[in-house]
């Protein structure tokens, strides 16, 4: 049983909520990016280097023994937390390298003239992979559309379906739209023509009830640092038997049972694919971190979430010129995506943390999908459990500032329209803000450099 789900107590086990940004309360709204770390997770980390450092799998003593313990534990509780045994479970840095290790291993076995089905709304590590393999191996790589509300076309996806259809590899939620797609009913489509059906389930493992058996993926892909894990530590799910016959991506140590000069034999799973000394403390961690999810009850993370969302689109919406991004509340995640009027979403993202508000503005690590709705980039707020309405109040209000001060007159000039441009770089940016009436170097050059967005130094 799920504990009753109160916001103030859970704040309370995340110490870096009570951080201030420019003398504000840290109003952290980049949870796709990456999420907060609770004190039981940190304490892990802590206590595994100061108790348990040993490498696993080769040590006879005593602290190497429980140092393998807790590491292959750790790979039955991530299991179990999506329905899947603990052989099922291979660690690895992130969701990109689990893509990448499918990638390569997948690939080895198709021929020049398979297809590939991906969809428009892919975060890169679920484009670029298969993009190269494609290139490498003669094979062709699709992308089912989307539709104008930002939810997955399915007569597309059914219509690039054929005979020649090898692998379908498709995001559970989009990481730039919110959008939810329905997995169940692709990986039926998929198996429908025997492709390998996969999916990336980077925002919805930390965010909802996932069952891998119920959606019936053969693979699927999520990072530990999305869901209150450390950073490094990601994981591949997959379903035994076609582990079992996948060949392995990485090479050396504790993946192999045997070896001679002439050839090697692979170890059991999951080791087969774990080479080399793994991220102990972090795969200890992501499972202690599981627990802490479960124990404030997924479901109840996922209502929360679902509140904040309904709350933060309609107040989003109050603000003039505002574009949101994606689909309905009910087919959405906890992630919004929004231009505010002409400002340069870097430019918005830079602003707001004037006021100690952290979120995300920029392509997202999907530029072919931002290209698709004709943006450069957006600015995106993303919530988890921990967060509050009273966050998106902030936020809200900062937005509106922002809004103030980018439409200021300068010189009978509309500063907006000038913002694609000038400033050009972060530095330049900070310089206005601390003196407006001020002009940067660049806008006193405004006539001879043309410059796009704001610039990276
Ligand atoms: N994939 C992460 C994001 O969407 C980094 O922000």
């Amino acid at each position: 049983m799920s504990q009753m789900f109160d916001v103030c107590k859970i704040r309370n086990d995340f110490p870096i909520l009570r951080t201030k940004i420019n003398d504000k309360l840290l109003v952290y709204l980049d949870n796709a990016a990456t999420t907060q770390k609770p004190k039981k997770v940190l304490k892990s980390i802590k206590k595994y280097y100061e108790t348990t450092n040993a490498n696993i799998h080769r040590g006879v003593y005593k602290m190497s023994e429980e140092a393998t313990r807790l590491y292959e534990e750790a790979h039955a509780v991530v299991g179990k937390f999506i329905n899947a045994a603990a052989e099922e479970i291979v660690f690895t840095r992130n969701a990109t390298e689990s893509l990448n290790l499918l990638a390569y291993s997948l690939c080895s076995s198709l021929n020049a003239g398979d297809e590939i089905l991906l969809t428009q709304m892919e975060h890169h590590s679920n484009i670029v992979p298969w993009q190269q393999l494609a290139k490498q191996r003669g094979l062709k790589v699709n992308y089912a559309e989307i539709n104008a509300d930002g939810t997955l076309n399915i007569e597309s996806f059914k219509s690039l379906l054929n005979n020649k259809t090898r692998i379908v590899s498709v995001t559970h939620v989009s990481n730039f739209l919110g959008t939810i797609n329905p997995v169940d009913e692709l990986s039926k489509l998929a198996h429908s023509v025997n492709a390998i059906f996969i999916v990336d389930a980077s925002q919805s493992v930390p965010h909802m009830p996932v069952d891998v058996k119920k959606i019936n993926c053969d693979f699927a892909a999520f990072s530990g640092h999305k869901m209150c894990g450390p950073t490094g530590i990601g994981v591949l799910y997959g379903k035994k038997e076609l582990l079992e016959k996948l060949p392995p991506f990485l090479f050396g140590g504790d993946m192999i049972k045997e070896v001679t000069f002439e050839d090697s034999k692979w170890n059991e799973l999951p080791w087969k694919f774990e080479a080399g000394t793994p991220h102990i403390a972090g795969g200890i961690a992501l499972a202690e971190a599981v627990k802490y999810l479960k124990k404030i009850g997924v479901e109840n993370i996922q209502k929360h979430e679902r509140e904040l969302t309904m709350y933060a689109l309609q107040r989003l919406g109050e603000i003039p010129n505002i574009t949101i991004y994606g689909p309905s509340a009910e087919k959405r995640s906890g992630i919004t995506s929004f231009n505010v009027g002409q400002i340069h979403p870097h430019d918005v993202a830079a602003f707001v943390d004037r006021f100690g508000v952290a979120i995300r503005g920029g392509h997202h690590c999907a530029m072919p999908l931002a290209k698709l709705l004709c943006v450069t980039g957006t600015a995106r707020a993303s919530f988890y459990f921990y967060n509050t309405k009273e966050e998106i109040d902030v936020l809200v209000d900062a937005l509106k500032k922002a809004q103030e001060f980018f439409s200021m007159s300068e010189n009978s000039n509309n500063l907006t329209n000038n913002l694609k441009t000038y400033p050009n770089t972060k530095n330049e940016f900070s310089e206005r803000l601390k003196n407006p009436s001020q002009k940067t170097k660049n806008e006193e050059n405004k006539n001879k450099i043309k410059i796009q967005g704001v610039i990276e130094e």
